[in-house]
């Protein structure tokens, strides 16, 4: 629902283009929060991989343009929606998901919102039910990793992948990244044992020279990476994580894996995840909870731009420039 009498500023995607039909319009509707909703002042909007693919319409059941863009923020809870159980106070800070982020007020579904954790700010707090909750997802549950084992994490440099390198390292794993070039001293300050050029032509050949096998891939490039992955892997016990395709997608046949890449392949979208299988996602939190108390997961440190930079953030993010995470902030 929206309410024309409080126009706001928004980013809206005209077309399913690409980031070049992402404008900043000053007169968009503010949202109204429906039953079991809250309205959030949005005070940081996080950009993630998912909005440049929801420009092009390759998202799964993304939105249709036009439509205000994003869906992770963190904000002020400033109303709720009727009928909404237990709801938060408002001026709650919180961060979560829901349609239309690149804006100055969303909504929430109130039941997926975290409250943003003591003594960080909302901008600090983008990451942790996206960034943070998919490379745990991807490396415990579903990766089920040990201490001792190795992990190659692809991207590593990225909102993601930086989450997946400290984490991994936390668990007891050993890191071997791939990153553009000039992407590895921030990949090093974070302590992976190696880190390669994503787009070296012998790439797979040197995880196995260094490794003799990965025992956990988590693969988020999809097409350039993906037969790396496969050919990294240890056989039989290996498991490899599919959670992205930056690339574009990749092909995997019945006889691949029976004849060549004996390994175990699991796909992972959080947003599913959290559906699906809620007590695994429960118990994601609690263990993310853990971690931020034990300053294993730090407050984060996004790099934050005006609303009008969006177009330009999304270009770059999509181009494989950039590197962490980056925010919008709507007030600026
Ligand atoms: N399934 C889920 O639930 C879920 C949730 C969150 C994110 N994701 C996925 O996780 C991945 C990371 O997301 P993110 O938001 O943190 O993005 P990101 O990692 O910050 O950005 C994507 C990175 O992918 C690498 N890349 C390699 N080949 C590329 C190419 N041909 N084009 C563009 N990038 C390329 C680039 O790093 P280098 O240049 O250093 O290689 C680029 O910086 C994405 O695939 C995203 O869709 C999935």
């Amino acid at each position: 629902m929206e309410s024309n009498e409080h126009p706001m500023r928004a980013l809206v995607q005209h077309s399913h283009r690409g980031p070049q039909d992402l404008h900043l319009r000053d007169a968009v509707p503010r949202p109204v929060p429906g039953p079991g909703e809250y309205l959030i002042r949005v005070g940081a909007a996080g950009v993630n991989f998912a909005d440049v693919m929801r420009s092009r319409g390759t998202y799964a059941d993304g939105p249709q343009a036009p439509y205000t863009a994003g869906f992770e923020a963190a904000g002020t809870i400033t109303a709720v929606g009727p009928g909404t159980a237990d709801p938060l106070p408002l001026g709650t800070h919180v961060v979560g998901t829901g349609p239309g982020a690149f804006a100055q007020y969303m909504t929430m579904p109130a039941a997926g919102v975290l409250p943003v954790p003591d003594g960080w700010s909302d901008a600090q707090a983008l990451g942790l039910v996206l960034n943070w909750a998919t490379a745990l997802a991807a490396l415990r549950p579903l990766g089920e990793i040990r201490s001792g084992e190795t992990v190659l994490v692809h991207a590593a440099a990225g909102g993601v992948g930086q989450a997946a390198v400290r984490l991994a390292l936390h668990y007891g794993a050993r890191v071997v990244a791939t990153a553009s070039p000039d992407k590895h001293d921030t990949v090093k300050a974070l302590g992976a044992d190696h880190v390669l050029d994503s787009r070296r032509p012998d790439l797979a050949a040197e995880i196995l020279r260094l490794t003799g096998g990965v025992d956990v891939v988590l693969e988020s490039v999809g097409r350039a990476t993906f037969r790396t992955s496969l050919a990294a892997t240890r056989p039989v016990t290996g498991r490899v994580i599919v959670f992205g395709a930056a690339s574009g997608d990749a092909e995997l046949s019945t006889h691949d894996l029976v004849f060549t890449h004996q390994v175990q392949i699991k796909g992972l979208h959080v947003g599913a995840l959290a559906e699906k299988a809620p007590g695994i996602f429960r118990s994601l939190l609690t263990e993310l909870d853990t971690l931020i108390a034990a300053g294993v997961y730090p407050p984060g440190d996004a790099q934050i731009h005006p609303l009008s930079a969006g177009q330009t953030v999304l270009r770059e993010l999509e181009g494989g420039t950039t590197r962490g995470k980056h925010a919008l902030d709507p007030w600026r």
